[in-house]
């Protein structure tokens, strides 16, 4: 991989990374497309991470068919799809890891520990290997994404980091290749995280001032607990940059939040809030 990305670089040709664990669906391939329209030539990185996994996670269940992802890539016109071995990513001895502090703390931080160190420290070595100058990150997972921004410039790696907007599904989930797991009425169930977030975006579009963040919290925790089958890991309003909770709600604030469906399947999902605006009035 390295040897090609070194042949492209001498071409003058510039160079995309989509990192993935595959099972692709649209999120994924409209994350292709995006990079395509923005490089001479993409690599996709196709690799189940197994030092961002939890020993309690889904690692060994986690779906994968290379088959499968490797003609949809292909279908898309990605110029490479990178699948190392784990084997050939952290051989015997391996030891270094990558932290981001403060980012990788709250939110996702504290139920998936060690995850964020996994997802830098795999990143890192992809853009060591694929020699990338953009990358391209899902909204979807908008904690990661600001993790990798924040990793990328403390450690002056000169890609530009790119966030690509949330691809759902027509009636609103957020794509995932997890929604595999959901049975039965829990895919109606899982459609809790987009409810709260539409009633969360009309409350601050009707809102005559700005909403105080704690009483918004309130009142979304309380509908969340009617929701059949769904347990609430976090509900959070914040800067969008820090990722630190917001005291009011303005433009720069979002909703982020991670539920559990019927104690088996962890989903999240985030939106921007828009958020009172004097001058829009
Ligand atoms: P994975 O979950 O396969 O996601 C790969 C990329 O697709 C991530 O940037 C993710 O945010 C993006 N993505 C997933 N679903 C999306 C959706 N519905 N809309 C838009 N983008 C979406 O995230 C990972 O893999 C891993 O942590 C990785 C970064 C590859 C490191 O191992």
């Amino acid at each position: 991989m390295l040897a090609q990305a070194r042949i492209w670089r001498e071409q003058g040709l510039t160079i995309g990374l989509v990192p993935t664990m595959g099972w692709f669906h649209e999120g994924h391939l409209s994350l292709m497309r995006d990079a395509l329209n923005r490089a001479n030539r993409v690599v996709v990185s196709l690799f189940v991470n197994p030092i961002q996994f939890g020993p309690s996670e889904d690692l060994a269940a986690y779906p994968r068919d290379l088959e499968r992802d490797r003609k949809l890539a292909a279908a898309e016109g990605v110029h490479v799809l990178y699948a190392p071995e784990a084997a050939a990513m952290y051989p015997q001895g391996f030891q270094t890891s990558i932290r981001v502090a403060d980012l990788s703390c709250g939110l996702c931080g504290p139920s998936r520990p060690g995850h964020f160190d996994g997802v830098c420290t795999v990143v890192m070595k992809l853009f060591q290997q694929t020699r990338p100058h953009f990358s391209i990150f899902g909204e979807k997972d908008f904690q990661q994404l600001a993790v990798i921004r924040r990793m990328s410039r403390d450690l002056d790696l000169d890609i530009e980091i790119i966030g690509h907007p949330i691809v759902r599904e027509a009636d609103g989930l957020a794509m995932s290749s997890r929604n595999i797991y959901l049975k039965g009425q829990e895919r109606q169930q899982a459609l809790s995280l987009v409810r709260t977030i539409d009633y969360a975006r009309q409350r601050v579009a009707e809102a005559a001032q700005p909403l105080v963040v704690r009483d918004l919290l309130a009142e979304l925790g309380s509908r969340l607990v009617h929701e059949p089958g769904c347990r609430v890991d976090y509900v959070a309003i914040i800067d969008e940059t820090t990722l630190r909770p917001a005291e009011t709600v303005n433009p720069s604030c979002r909703l982020l939040l991670a539920v559990k469906i019927n104690d088996r399947v962890r989903l999240i999902d985030n939106a921007p809030l828009g958020g009172w605006n004097e001058t829009a009035i």
